[in-house]
């Protein structure tokens, strides 16, 4: 348990929700823990801290970002571990990216301190929720949104931060069939597209419904322009192994910082493989696909870690990958991303946070 002096009250659960995770059937996001963390920003300052029983919002018709949009959000993950422990992922990453898309979205940061106390203390209150599969996690989602009752156009005034987690299993029971988009666009250059801005993700849904009609579950998006070249896969970032190179799209104002992606570019650079982090062409992946040359193409992202993508469409062709058994370093890096994530290999890039 929690044993410092925490910035915040706990109000905790009388009697908690639980009764057994059937982890079998556990999808992503769907359950949520007894507990959540609450705070307001109200006349320029954080206020009223607490963590409290997970409960419904009540809300002004006028909330100013249902009308505008003023609403970002985090994902990371908590992991059961050897021994019983529990062991958080990279929090101060996420806690780092929150603050880039609150200023980005003209929004007050939260303190950071206190965010990472927040997050330690919901894990330890809610232990019981951990899944304890390989493939599962404790999921959790730091979010935060504007709350003035206006309907002027402006940077809301007063602002609510808070913090739920969702016990889920694996995002994507299967390899993903992806379109390369080439008309509709996810960010363009000067937009929000490097923030995790709720609304990058509504303006993706339309695109993707389209291209779910023609049987593809994911796209693979391109540059706003002129399409040219390859930026992000569905909500995740995008790597593919090209000949012997791990090759990623080069992080721009258009493509989110993933977690996941500079956690596997570091220990791939650590495995002495050959990265590049550079701009790639549509017609450079189109031409490797038709060479054989592009032996592996995966999303990489916190919800799904590895998503790999077995078939990618292009113009009306369907190209399809090498048999996702064959890929050497996608595997790898996916069996040892889940060793280290529970504590069984050496926390050797000091990315673990183990929960009391
Ligand atoms: C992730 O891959 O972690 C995402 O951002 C997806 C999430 C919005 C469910």
């Amino acid at each position: 348990m929690i044993t410092e002096q925490l910035q915040f009250e706990i109000e905790k659960i009388s009697q908690s929700r639980l009764h057994g995770l059937e982890e079998d059937s556990l999808q992503f996001g769907k359950v949520f823990t007894d507990h959540m963390f609450v705070a307001d920003f109200i006349d320029g300052q954080w206020t009223n801290m607490k963590i409290t029983p997970y409960k419904d919002l009540v809300l002004s018709p006028a909330t100013s970002f249902i009308h505008y949009g003023q609403s970002i959000f985090e994902g990371l993950k908590a992991h059961y571990g050897k021994d019983g422990d529990v062991f958080m992922f990279r929090p101060q990453a996420n806690i780092a990216r929150m603050k880039t898309s609150a200023i980005r979205m003209c929004m007050p940061p939260f303190p950071e301190d206190i965010f990472l106390d927040a997050l330690k203390t919901l894990l330890s209150l809610d232990k019981a929720w951990m899944p304890k599969k390989d493939g599962s996690s404790m999921y959790i989602r730091p979010f935060m949104f504007g709350t003035d009752e206006f309907l002027g156009v402006k940077a809301s005034d007063n602002y609510r931060f808070m913090i739920i987690m969702s016990p889920s299993g694996s995002y994507y029971k299967n390899p993903v069939k992806v379109k390369i988009e080439t008309h509709f666009t996810r960010a363009a250059s000067g937009g929000t597209g490097s923030a995790k801005a709720a609304g990058n993700y509504a303006g993706s849904m339309y695109p993707a419904k389209l291209a779910a009609e023609e049987g593809y579950q994911q796209l693979i998006w391109t540059d706003g322009k002129y399409h040219r070249n390859i930026e992000e896969s569905g909500t995740m970032n995008l790597m593919m192994v090209i000949d012997d190179v791990l090759v990623t799209p080069k992080l721009s104002n258009t493509i989110l910082e993933g977690v996941t992606r500079n956690s596997i570019l570091n220990i791939a650079r650590d495995w002495g493989r050959k990265v590049e982090e550079r701009t790639v062409s549509v017609e450079e992946v189109v031409e490797a696909l038709e060479n054989g040359k592009l032996h592996e193409a995966f999303g990489v992202g916190t919800a799904a870690t590895i998503a790999q993508i077995n078939t990618i469409g292009y113009e009306g062709k369907d190209y399809e990958l090498p048999a996702v058994a064959d890929r050497e370093f996608s595997n790898k890096i996916s069996t040892y991303l889940e060793d280290y994530k529970r504590g069984r290999v050496e926390d050797k890039f000091n990315y673990l946070v183990k929960i009391d």
